[in-house]
């Protein structure tokens, strides 16, 4: 199976990418690292922890991260799109005494998760990316004991989803994203341009429902605002699938058309957060997914969660 830690900021979407990669058997999940994004960092955290002991795991590995951006202040949390607490109006089970995060912060985590076993570990960051840039700049032997890292974030050939320019990951921490850019580690892109391609529908849950109620019941519940969002923001019957794609392709790139080059990240002024292909550019080049079999992507996705695996 492929070895991965997920950085993530739960959110609905990132709900249904932890859900998914616990669920898969090609995937051991190492851990999860958090970090501030859709909602502050200590309800991100509360988030992992109670989805890893709502979905079994209650023992999984789970790294506090940043709270706030590098350098920019911060930008507001996404309560509109996620729900106050990130999962809607879902109420998680409460905490046995003692379920701690780790002791480590999350940057310690990813290096030393990744020192452990150089080559073999993804780390898909599915929130801003202030945890991976501040692992690279204490530890910076992490860039080459990552296997890669996979970054669902970014808008190369289509409009942004916070702004005209910007998708919300990289607004949240521009300087962050060039960092992790320029970084000699192995760079995969998945941004909207793929990840808004990769619908799911309210339809789609109800064999979860039936077949894992506990979690299933949750994401019903979830989404249900992610949902509402969606319907309200751009008149779609469903949600995109941002974070479970970027967990897919990192089993599955051949789902996807990519292209290498290197991207430029504009840091400040009304266009912050945006990316753009600078083939000019002296920077490193990254892989772009530029196109997805969009219903292999999510018929993957709910074979996975169909299959009654979880709780
Ligand atoms: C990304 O932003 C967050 O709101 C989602 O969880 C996803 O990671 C999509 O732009
Ligand atoms: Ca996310």
């Amino acid at each position: 199976p492929a070895a991965i830690v997920i950085d993530t900021d739960p959110g609905v979407d990132d709900a249904m990418a932890i859900l998914y990669a616990l669920a898969d058997p090609e995937i051991e999940l190492l851990g999860l690292t958090t970090v501030f994004g859709n909602v502050p960092e200590p309800v991100a955290t509360r988030n992992a922890l109670q989805l890893a002991l709502l979905a079994g795991a209650p023992a999984l590995p789970v790294a506090a991260g940043a709270a706030r951006p590098r350098l920019q202040p911060p930008r507001p949390f996404a309560t509109d799109v996620h729900g106050a607490d990130g999962l809607g109006t879902a109420v998680l089970p409460p905490l046995p005494p003692g379920r701690l995060p780790d002791p480590r912060p999350a940057a310690r985590f990813l290096a030393e998760t990744c020192a452990a076993r150089p080559g073999e570990v993804t780390i898909v960051a599915v929130g801003p990316l202030t945890n991976l840039a501040a692992a690279l700049d204490v530890h910076p032997a992490i860039a080459r004991q990552a296997r890669g890292v996979i970054v669902m974030g970014g808008a190369l050939r289509q409009k942004g989803n916070v702004t005209p320019f910007a998708e919300a990951n990289i607004h949240q921490d521009p300087h962050a994203a060039a960092a992790v850019f320029a970084a000699p580690w192995a760079v995969t892109l998945v941004g909207l341009d793929v990840t808004e391609r990769v619908i799911l529908t309210a339809a789609d849950l109800a064999p979860m429902v039936a077949r894992s109620p506990r979690c299933g019941a949750l994401l019903a519940e979830a989404a249900e605002f992610y949902f509402a969002f969606h319907k309200a923001s751009e008149g779609l019957d469903g949600c995109h699938l941002h974070d479970p794609t970027a967990v897919i392709a990192a089993l599955r790139p051949e789902l996807f058309r990519t292209a290498v080059a290197p991207v430029e990240v504009t840091v400040r002024g009304p266009e912050a957060g945006r990316t753009r292909e600078a083939p000019e550019a002296a920077a490193r080049p990254l892989t772009l997914c530029l196109g997805v079999d969009a219903p292999a992507v999510r018929a993957r996705f709910l074979e996975i969660l169909h299959a009654g695996r979880l709780p």
